[in-house]
């Protein structure tokens, strides 16, 4: 099946140096010269180190995305010499077990891209396969293009991508919203970074099966899962941002409850701890309401004991 050319209109291509709209430096500002001058106008730097920061582990995902700012700032400065450039690919995959960061990442990117200029709005529009496909014969391509109308300007976040690619299906309208993507990854990649997202063992039997796609992803980011000691980390990370802190062997009693999680179906990284946690939280408050006629102090209301992690029903199992 052939999708009809398209474009989304009104959306002229910024020149490539153009800054990003809103972060504009000075018009009378000189054109940046050195990597330094870029990013201190561009105000990735803060990016970066925001990303660095606030993300626990994933050093191989920081390390690529280091090297693609770098591409990319480098892309800025030929571009103001008036050196040869073609917008860069900047399509890419996301792929990794549930909850290792990939749309906290892919938010991430999309304020980089935006700081450089490469996408005008910087914002993120995630989907599945369910805000893309129709039901009906006729529904798909609409769908899909108000979809990517929605992303223009940003970065669009298909998550589980490979379930727009259903070959047991003959006539599955995934086909499709496939093709129309195809279109505007290429004719409009200027102005919309499109990242798939999924598992990696799916992701590669999609791309095997679809070639036209596969080429059009220029980056490949891989998400390992996290070790023990980062998902504590990120649990640290969790409750000090809102206020509370483990009591005395509540943080043993939550390596533990890890390790037994770790093993569990459907475990899910950083977002089980952070589930676990809201679990935690829940108990803690129970705990509290009890005590009717008690003055609750600070200490009592930002601590989660031990006895809210181990009531967890992964300790009664024996
Ligand atoms: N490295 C990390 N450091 C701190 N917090 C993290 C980290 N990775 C993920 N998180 C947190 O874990 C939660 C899940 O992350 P996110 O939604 O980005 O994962 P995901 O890979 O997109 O998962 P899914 O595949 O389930 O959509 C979020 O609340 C996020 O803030
Ligand atoms: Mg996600």
């Amino acid at each position: 099946m052939n999708a009809p050319d398209f474009h989304i209109p009104g959306m002229a291509r910024p020149a490539p140096s153009a800054p990003a709209q809103g972060e504009a430096p000075a018009p009378d500002e000189p054109p940046a010269r050195s990597v330094a001058e870029v990013l201190a106008q561009s105000q990735v730097e803060q990016v970066l180190a925001e990303l660095d920061r606030d993300l626990v582990g994933l050093a191989p995902v920081k390390a690529r995305i280091r090297d693609i700012a770098a591409l990319l700032v480098i892309d800025r400065l030929r571009t103001g010499l008036g050196l040869q450039s073609q917008a860069p690919s900047l399509h890419m995959s996301f792929t990794g077990n549930p909850g290792t960061g990939k749309t906290t990442v892919a938010l991430r990117m999309a304020q980089i891209l935006h700081r450089l200029g490469y996408v005008r709005q910087g914002h993120l529009v995630a989907v599945t396969r369910d805000d893309l496909v129709g039901q009906y014969i006729g529904h798909t391509a609409p769908k899909t293009r108000e979809v990517l109308k929605r992303a223009m300007g940003g970065v669009l976040f298909i998550d589980e991508a490979y379930y727009l690619y259903r070959p047991e299906n003959e006539r599955d309208y995934g086909q499709e919203a496939i093709e129309i993507l195809l279109q505007v990854m290429e004719n409009q990649r200027d102005d919309l970074v499109v990242i798939l997202a999924g598992y990696k063992d799916r992701m590669d039997t999609f791309f095997q099966s679809n070639p036209g796609m596969s080429s059009r992803i220029a980056h490949h980011l891989d998400f390992p899962d996290y070790s023990v000691a980062e998902l504590m980390a990120i649990a640290g990370q969790m409750l000090e941002r809102q206020n509370y802190r483990f009591g005395d062997g509540a943080g043993e009693a939550f390596e533990r409850y890890l390790g037994l999680r770790l093993r569990q179906p459907h475990f899910a990284n950083a977002r089980s701890v952070r589930n676990a946690l809201d679990r935690a939280r829940l108990r803690q408050a129970s705990r509290l309401f009890a005590e009717r006629e008690r003055a609750l102090t600070r200490e009592d209301l930002v601590t989660i004991e031990a006895q809210e992690i181990l009531a967890s029903s992964l300790f009664r199992k024996d």
